[in-house]
């Protein structure tokens, strides 16, 4: 029989990337998935350690998990990505069950360390920075479920130091993958059925820049974009400052690139921006959305908000919402300041009450909540282009340009392709709609 792996992943959809390429890898060295912990082999946690609680998370996980070794002696547990990368040892201490460890600088050891593990040392490898030989990474194939969206990778870590933040600890300075290499893998993807490109980082809009030849992002869309088969491009996240007229200026003009950005400013007051080294006002914010909404008319956008940043007060969280008002996002991802290790916000004074981040939160949420009923009472009626991604039990799933998920009957020889549907019903998840014409 062969050996079987199970992976748990936590946290943003790099990690979730960086999971399909471990299932890749795995499935190299003769693993085969399983869905049920409890019969695996190997039991990999990709860890998230941007908040509190993915933290206790992973940390209860591991308590259930380690009984997969009552059963079988021989299974392994690991743990990867950003909490490992931030925890190390300290990790290991609290939950001794862990065999093998590594850092989202060092995937590509995984094999080495699994032999290691497998011998019945302690194989864990934290480095404090990414080795020379990081690109072997982009050799091994990803494993994906959904077969016509894939992410790509395009640039890892993070130059911002945001003062709450621990990206630029758990995943370094920023490096730019190679345009040799995206594209290779572009092409590959769209060889494969893949229609829609999501490109990835922690700071997408800064790719390039630190290439032996610069080069800017919105070159990277072009480049992506000329290659058969790949009808949409979608990236993330992008960063305020980064986000330069060129690259407005290119999503306006390709075809292939949705009329969907994420765009998280964070919060409203210049003040608690100013505390948070975002580098931006809430002016500079409001410009930048205001040039985009220009140049891309029916753009959906969605943006993350921090509440209860340390000396917050309701002042400064009026421009918050206030923001909210005038963009008018169709989604918006809200978290309670959560102060961690190793961070600059994590020693400043007046850290915010919990009540206080709670009713703070239930305001911004119930003013979504009525910008979102407006929002999608616009699409009633109207026609959208939709990507067909999943026969569900005889409806067909898609989604709009703007990232809104469409249910419609159909024939599942649709799957894979994009379809016109007019809109019949229109909630704010969900839209419902009869299928008209297929486009492409
Ligand atoms: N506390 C709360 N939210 C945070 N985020 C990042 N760090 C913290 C923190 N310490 C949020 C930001 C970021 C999103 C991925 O998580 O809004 O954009
Ligand atoms: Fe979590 Fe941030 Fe790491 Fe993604 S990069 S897994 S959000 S800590």
């Amino acid at each position: 029989m062969g050996k079987k792996f199970f992976i748990k992943t936590f946290g943003c959809q790099m990690n979730f990337n960086d999971s399909e390429r471990i299932k890749g890898m795995l499935r190299g060295m003769g693993y085969e998935p399983t869905d049920n912990w409890e019969e695996a082999d190997l039991i990999l946690l990709n860890t998230c350690t941007i908040r509190e609680k993915p933290d206790q998370k992973v940390l209860s996980h591991i308590g259930e998990y380690r009984k997969v070794k009552e059963r079988n002696p021989q299974a392994l547990i690991a743990v990867s990505g950003c909490l490992a990368q931030r925890a190390g040892w300290e990790l290991v201490q609290k939950a001794p069950s862990i065999d093998l460890m590594f850092s989202s600088f060092n995937m590509h050891h995984l094999p080495e360390l699994i032999n290691q593990a497998q011998a019945g040392y302690k194989a864990i490898a934290i480095l404090d920075a990414p080795p020379q030989d990081e690109d072997r990474i982009w050799e091994f194939p990803t494993e994906r479920d959904n077969p016509y969206c894939a992410y790509v990778t395009v640039i890892k870590g993070c130059d911002k130091n945001c003062t709450y933040c621990v990206v630029p600890r758990t995943r370094g300075k920023e490096r730019s993958r190679t345009l040799g290499s995206i594209l290779e893998e572009v092409r590959r993807l769209a060889d494969d059925g893949v229609r829609e490109i999501h490109l990835l980082g922690q700071n997408v809009t800064a790719w390039g820049k630190d290439l032996d030849r610069p080069m800017p992002f919105s070159e990277l869309l072009y480049r992506v974009s000329e290659i058969d088969g790949v009808e949409r491009i979608r990236f993330t996240t992008g960063h305020p400052t980064d986000l330069s007229d060129d690259i407005v200026e290119a999503m306006a003009d390709i075809p292939q690139v949705c009329n969907a950005l994420h765009l998280p400013f964070q919060a409203g007051s210049d003040r608690i921006l100013r505390l948070m080294d975002r580098g931006y006002t809430k002016e500079f914010y409001l410009e930048r959305i205001h040039r985009l909404k220009e140049a891309v008319p029916d753009i959906a956008l969605s943006t993350d908000i921090i509440v209860g940043f340390p000396t917050e007060t309701d002042e400064d969280f009026e421009h918050t919402l206030d923001v909210v008002r005038q963009v008018e996002f169709e989604q918006i991802f809200s978290f309670k300041f959560s102060p961690r290790p190793g961070t600059p916000a994590l020693q400043m004074e007046d850290q915010i009450p919990d009540e206080v981040k709670t009713q703070r939160m239930s305001r911004l949420l119930n003013l979504q909540k009525s910008i979102m009923s407006k929002l999608s009472a616009r699409y009633e009626n109207s026609l959208q282009e939709v990507l067909v991604e999943e026969d569900k039990g005889g409806k067909l799933i898609g989604r709009t340009t703007t990232n809104k998920w469409v249910s419609f009957e159909g024939d599942r020889g649709l799957l894979g392709k994009i379809v016109r549907v007019r809109i019949s019903k229109a909630s704010p998840f969900n839209l419902e709609g009869e299928l008209m014409e297929v486009v492409r």
